[in-house]
């Protein structure tokens, strides 16, 4: 159990890598607070918790994590839920829309920026103060491969998950001698609804099969294969452990040699 008495909280933790994030941390003896916007997938998240760890290991909020009132009351929902804030902060909520630049419309860019990069902002400051306060904390955040290379039609999706990388860097620099890791995580192509949607837009625009489309995806990955949301889990529990102590300010690929910097 390397998360004895830890508390966690996990944006967009109500399916796909948050989902597993949330369960692999409770599966090491986290009690989590799962928190999305879809009320019916974080109650079910957190009811999956309870069944396997008891009626404590879990919590549960809906939040827009763009929107700062709407996580203030998410972390008081969890002060409330485990009487402490979190030790452990997954940034993991996000969104992926794409477009041509010219074609990518002010809302679609100030959505990126909102959810992508304010988001982490947001729970990132609520957090900090009592981790550095305690002198133990962790905050995870789920960037991506966009975080450190860019690709056609993903501006605005590229352009916030790079802003995550310099969050995470100067916040990990705030910390460090106070006992608080800041990491960024940069998955490839992982198994999930939104590369489900991915698959569906580039059979949309581009005619091929949803095989085709599969296929190309994969193919991006030196390994030829998709990620999995319980690859990514594992090395938010590295990062999230005693034994990630000594990793902070980085940003971790896990993405089967996609990107090899
Ligand atoms: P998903 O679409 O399956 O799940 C996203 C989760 O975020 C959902 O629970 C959703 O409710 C939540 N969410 C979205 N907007 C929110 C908001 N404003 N406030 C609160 N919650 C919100 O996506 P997936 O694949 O699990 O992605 C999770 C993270 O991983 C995202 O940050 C994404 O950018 C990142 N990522 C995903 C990759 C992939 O291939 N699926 C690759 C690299 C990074």
């Amino acid at each position: 159990m390397r998360l004895a008495d830890r508390t966690a909280f996990v944006t967009g933790g109500g399916r796909g890598i948050g989902r597993a994030v949330a369960l692999a941390l409770a599966r090491e003896g986290a009690r989590v607070m799962v928190v999305a916007r879809t009320a019916a997938e974080v109650e079910r998240v957190a009811g999956e918790i309870r069944a396997e760890r008891g009626d404590g290991a879990a919590g549960h909020a809906t939040c827009d994590v763009a929107d700062p009132e709407s996580v203030r009351a998410a972390f008081a929902e969890c002060a409330k839920a485990f009487g402490r804030s979190p030790d452990v902060l997954v940034n993991n909520a996000g969104i992926a829309e794409s477009a041509p630049l010219a074609k990518t419309s002010d809302e679609m860019w100030a959505r990126h920026l909102a959810v992508n990069l304010s988001g982490v902002f947001y729970c990132t400051r609520a957090a900090l103060p009592p981790m550095v306060e305690r002198g133990w904390g962790r905050v995870i955040n789920i960037a991506s491969i966009a975080a450190k290379t860019g690709a056609p039609y993903i501006a605005a999706y590229s352009a916030s998950k790079h802003g995550v990388l310099g969050l995470t860097r100067s916040a990990a620099l705030e910390v460090a001698r106070k006992g608080v890791t800041v990491n960024a995580v940069c998955p490839g192509y992982v198994e999930t609804d939104m590369t489900t949607r991915a698959v569906a837009n580039i059979t949309a625009t581009t005619g091929r099969s949803t095989e085709e489309a599969l296929e190309a995806l994969r193919r991006m990955s030196a390994q030829h294969r998709l990620v999995t949301p319980e690859e990514v889990a594992a090395l938010c529990l590295l990062l999230a452990s005693e034994d990630g102590r000594g990793i902070t300010g980085q940003a971790i690929n896990v993405d089967g040699g996609t990107v090899l910097f």
